[in-house]
């Protein structure tokens, strides 16, 4: 299989993400395995829109430990407790967040100096329980917004209904 990854910097964001979520489906046509499908998607969205750092950090201990999983990018931290920066704020709260300046978020994590906004996802599997979040960051200020959330949660909806 020889897949390109489209450049979809400068694209309006809701044909972007309509797009990117066309070509992972394509991709990934029949893929259940939890890790292939996170390194997959890592991959496309930081190289589709030239993303700083792009991955997963998976649920290690229910309620109390995320540890890095499939990620694109400079070294990331390894493990983040729940509640703790915008990725265990976001795992702890199963919800989306979006932080236009991450020094404006208290208890943000630096783990690149150059990131200046971040959106972190929860990712929910099969059993609809909390797998792990999502990370995007951005060298970019106010790098994301609504069309983000909505189009990376539609992309994550892939674990809870195609894999085991
Ligand atoms: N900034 C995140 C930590 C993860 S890294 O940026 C890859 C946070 O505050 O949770």
């Amino acid at each position: 299989m020889a897949e390109t990854i489209p450049d979809l910097r400068g694209v309006d964001k809701t044909v972007a993400y309509a797009e990117l979520h066309a070509h992972a489906t394509a991709i990934m046509d029949g893929l259940v395995d939890q890790i292939a499908v996170m390194a997959t998607l890592a991959s496309l969205v930081h190289h589709a829109f030239g993303h700083l750092w792009t991955g997963f950090y998976r649920v290690a201990e229910p309620g109390a430990l995320l540890r890095v999983g499939p990620y694109q990018g400079s070294l990331g931290c390894l493990e983040i407790a729940f509640g703790r920066g915008v990725c265990g704020v976001a795992a702890a709260e199963v919800r989306t967040i979006i932080v236009p300046d991450v020094n404006k978020f208290s208890g943000h994590i630096t783990c690149d100096a150059r990131s200046r906004s971040e959106i972190v996802v929860p990712v929910l599997g099969p059993r609809g329980d909390l797998i792990a979040v999502f990370d995007v960051d951005s060298e970019q200020l106010n790098a994301f917004d609504d069309r983000d959330r909505i189009g990376l949660e539609h992309l994550l909806s892939w674990f809870a209904t195609a894999t085991r």
